[in-house]
């Protein structure tokens, strides 16, 4: 097949040099002459595990290109998928789709022939039907079909996402088109990967729907370590103990400082206007929304309290600054709630991310950034984990403690048993947990 990608954004690109390596024709276009021109000489805009070397061999392999011309790319494509960002809209949350129908229009004078247009951003419901609507306005003549096809990469895993995925969502009722897409994604049907066909408006709100469900699995088991510490349990045990049960299943259980990133705050926010809209609004949605962050906000009291109840003239060490491990992404990131709240109660942050803080310098300057978690502690008053990257999950937990001036360390991704932590010899405080005495006031 013949593929146009609009878009060599996070998701373009990957989804660009997966379709490559299954062996289709791709096309990545970008108005961003700068993005491309780093694409054409192997510099890749993102930091994502494996997708320097896919690019590089898709490339080699003629299978993969990029260029600013969108024209001649579009005609030539059995299908054109559009992978614009769908940025949440300054002001009222809802998201802008200004890239998307502008994509639309462009695509809609360059068809040539049969060709399936398939929106691959994060799109509310309906906006399908009004990128088929500006794509008839304008060549009434053209032989298209709109499609669309969410994706649930997750960034740091989006490679063996795309490859493995649990589902491939297709929202379209046209039988050429289905066989168009069908053939797209042959090779994850012949691993068995199951199609999900539904209407377009259907796959929309799924996209939606399983983002904002997983917000709510994240954010119900961040108040459930808020109850633990109230009460004396442990949220681990709780998280296995439900996890277990088929029903719920054990992932995206892990407690936190709250969820970050690029989709989960957006499409949240997105979904909640969509629902309040439409008179049925999600209450559930609306809470998790409003609870994280606060979340993010009490995080910072959280680490003021492990140090006594002020951080005022102090220096705080921070350990990751990303929203997740294994990406350079800061948006929404909870650190930059978590740093702030520290600065604004009189503290100096220093920190350090193996990957992010490039990224960071730029939201906040005024954050002493340095080259390794160790000389991070060094005379620092609190040692905080915010970003559970592997590099922080086997620290010298003894060298650590003699670089800190105070030895409190606080765990907002629970990486180190209480136990370890206080063996060391930290005043350890994590997320949901009690200390180092079991339930039986036996010392693990
Ligand atoms: C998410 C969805 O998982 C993906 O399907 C969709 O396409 C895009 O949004 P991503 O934002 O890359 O992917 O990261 P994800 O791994 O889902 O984590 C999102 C946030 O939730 C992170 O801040 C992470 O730290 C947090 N999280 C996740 C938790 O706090 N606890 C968990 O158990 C899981």
């Amino acid at each position: 097949m013949r593929i146009t990608m609009i878009g060599a954004g996070y998701v373009g690109l990957v989804s660009g040099a997966c379709f490559a390596d299954f062996g289709h024709h791709v096309t990545c276009v970008d108005h961003d002459a700068r993005k491309i021109d780093d694409l054409c000489n192997a510099r890749i805009p993102i930091f994502e595990p494996g997708l320097d070397q896919l690019v590089a061999a898709n490339v080699r392999q003629n299978r993969l290109r990029f260029t600013t011309e969108l024209k001649q790319a579009v005609a030539e494509s059995d299908a054109v998928f559009i992978a614009v960002g769908t940025p949440s809209r300054r002001g009222d949350g809802y998201a802008d789709l200004s890239y998307v129908y502008a994509a639309a229009k462009e695509i809609a004078a360059a068809i040539v022939g049969y060709t399936v247009v398939v929106t691959k951003s994060t799109v509310p419901v309906g906006t399908g039907d009004e990128v088929e609507r500006i794509i008839r306005e304008s060549r009434p003549d053209a032989d298209v079909e709109v499609v669309s096809n969410p994706e649930f990469l997750r960034e740091g895993a989006a490679i063996a996402d795309f490859k493995r995925p649990d589902r491939i969502v297709v929202g379209t009722q046209d039988e050429r088109a289905i066989a168009v897409m069908r053939e797209i994604y042959r090779p994850l049907y012949l691993n068995q990967s199951p199609i999900v066909l539904s209407s377009r408006r259907t796959a929309e709100l799924t996209k939606y729907a399983a983002n904002a469900f997983l917000a709510v699995k994240i954010t119900f088991i961040n108040e459930i370590a808020d109850l633990c510490e109230r009460v004396g349990g442990d949220v681990q045990d709780v998280a296995r103990g439900i996890g277990l049960d088929n029903r719920i299943g054990s992932k995206f259980l892990h407690p936190g400082p709250g969820y970050g990133g690029s989709c989960f705050p957006k499409d949240t926010l997105a979904l909640v206007k969509t629902a309040q809209d439409a008179g049925s609004p999600l209450r559930i949605v609306e809470t998790v929304v409003a609870a994280n962050d606060q979340r993010k906000r009490a995080m910072a009291r959280k680490v003021i309290e492990a140090c006594g109840g002020t951080v005022r003239g102090r220096t705080i060490a921070v350990l990751g600054l990303t929203f997740k491990p294994n990406t350079d992404d800061m948006r929404d990131s909870p650190a930059l709630a978590i740093i702030t709240g520290l600065q604004d109660a009189g503290a100096t942050v220093r920190a350090f991310d193996p990957e992010g803080m490039p990224n960071a310098k730029a939201l906040m300057p005024d954050v002493d950034y340095v080259a390794d978690p160790y000389s991070c502690a060094d005379g620092a008053d609190a040692l905080v984990i915010v970003t559970e990257w592997d590099a922080f999950r086997a620290l010298d937990l003894q060298a650590v403690k003699a670089r800190l001036r105070s030895p409190v360390f606080v765990d907002l991704r629970n990486v180190y048993p209480p136990a370890e932590a206080e063996r060391a010899g930290f005043s350890y405080t994590s997320i949901g947990r009690p200390g180092g005495e079991d339930k039986a006031g036996v010392r693990s």
